[in-house]
C-alpha cells in the first residue's frame, strides 16, 4: 500500500462500525501479501497509545487500530460512565499517526452468539491475572482476557502492540496469544512526562494540583529502583522503599509491591529477587492511577 507524508496524496483512514467488517478487512490484507499491525485501545488517545501506533506502522505493511471502550472490564458503572471518550479528537490522532483502519463494536457484535449481553461468558484472566490487579480489581483482567480474545480473533494473525504501563495486562494477553497461536505480542515502553508520570486516559480527569501529587507514583518506583541499585533484593523491603513516598499524601496506595515477572505469584515472591518488576496502583479521589517499573 502506498503511504505518503502528504495528505493530499494519502488514502483517506477507514473508519469501520464494528468487528465483523474489521476481520473482513485484515482478512484481504493478509490475503494480498501484507501484514497487518494492531493497537487496541479504549480511546481518549494520547501519545502513549500514539507510540504503539508508530511501532505498527514501521513493523507492518498496513496499521489497524480498535476504539471499544470495554464495559466488561469495568467495576462499576460510574467508572465506565466517567472513561474519558472524544470520537472525533481520536480519529485524528490515528490518521495523522498514518493508521489504515480504525474499528469500532458493540458488546452485541463482538459476541453476536451471545442473546443477552449480560450474560457474556466470562474467560478467566489465567494464571497472570494473580494478586494485585485481581484483588483491588476482581473480575477486571476477566473482562480484559474477554474482549482482548475476541480482539484478536477478529483480526487474526498479526502483530499485535500493547503497553509496558498495563504491566499484569500484557502478561494476561501474552498468554492468551500463547494459547490461541497469534497474534505476537509486542510490548512496548511507557510513555511519561518529563516528571515520570506515565500517560494515561485517566490523567485528564485530574486537577492540576492532583496532577503534581500524582507525580509521587513515579518517584516511588524511582525509590525502589535506587533501593535495588544499592544491592537491596527482598520484596517486602523494596515495598516499604515505596510506600514511604505517600508519606503525607492524599493518593490512596491499593498496592505497592514488587513481582517476579518470569515467576508470576499472587503474593511476595520469597527470597532474593534476581528479576523483579514494581507494580503500583493508587486512588486519588475516584480516579485510579497504575504504573510500573522494570528494576533489574
Ligand atoms: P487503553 O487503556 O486505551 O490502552 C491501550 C493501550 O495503550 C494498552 O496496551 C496500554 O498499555 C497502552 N498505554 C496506555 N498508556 C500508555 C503509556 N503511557 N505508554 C505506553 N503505552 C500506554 O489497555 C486498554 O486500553 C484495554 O484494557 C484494552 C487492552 C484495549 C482492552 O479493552
Amino acid at each position: 500500500m502506498l503511504h505518503c507524508s502528504m495528505s493530499y496524496f494519502c488514502l483517506a483512514m477507514l473508519h469501520l462500525p464494528n468487528p465483523s467488517d474489521a476481520r473482513d478487512w485484515c482478512n484481504v490484507q493478509r490475503q494480498t501479501g501484507r501484514s497487518v499491525g494492531f493497537v487496541p485501545t479504549m480511546g481518549a488517545l494520547h501519545r502513549g497509545h500514539e507510540s504503539l501506533v508508530d511501532r505498527a506502522r514501521i513493523e507492518n505493511d498496513v496499521c489497524c487500530a480498535s476504539i471499544f471502550v470495554n464495559p466488561l472490564q469495568f467495576e462499576d458503572g460510574q467508572d465506565f460512565n466517567a472513561y474519558p471518550r472524544d470520537l472525533n479528537a481520536d480519529l485524528a490522532v490515528l490518521e495523522a499517526h498514518g493508521c489504515d483502519m480504525i474499528f469500532e463494536g458493540t458488546l452485541e457484535s463482538f459476541f453476536p452468539e451471545v442473546e443477552d449481553v449480560r450474560r457474556i461468558p466470562m474467560i478467566s484472566a489465567g494464571p497472570f491475572g494473580r494478586g494485585l490487579e485481581e484483588v483491588c480489581r476482581p473480575g477486571h483482567l476477566d473482562g480484559v482476557r474477554t474482549i482482548v480474545d475476541r480482539l484478536f480473533r477478529f483480526v487474526g494473525p498479526a502483530k499485535a502492540y500493547f503497553g509496558e504501563k498495563d504491566f499484569q495486562q500484557t502478561l494476561v494477553v501474552m498468554d492468551l496469544a500463547e494459547s490461541l497461536g497469534y497474534p505476537e505480542v509486542i510490548v512496548c515502553p511507557t510513555v511519561r512526562e518529563p516528571s515520570g508520570l506515565a500517560l494515561s486516559s485517566r490523567n485528564a480527569l485530574l486537577s492540576p494540583d492532583e496532577k503534581k501529587e500524582a507525580e509521587r507514583i513515579f518517584q516511588s518506583l524511582a525509590a525502589a529502583a535506587k533501593a535495588w541499585s544499592s544491592g537491596i533484593r527482598h520484596a517486602h523491603i523494596l515495598r516499604e522503599k515505596m510506600i514511604e513516598q505517600f508519606a503525607g499524601s492524599r493518593l490512596i496506595v491499593e498496592y505497592a509491591a514488587v513481582r517476579n515477572p518470569s515467576a508470576w505469584t499472587a503474593d511476595d515472591p520469597p527470597g532474593e529477587l534476581s528479576h523483579a518488576q514494581a507494580l503500583i496502583a493508587a486512588r486519588l479521589g475516584r480516579v485510579r492511577l497504575i504504573d510500573n517499573l522494570q528494576l533489574h
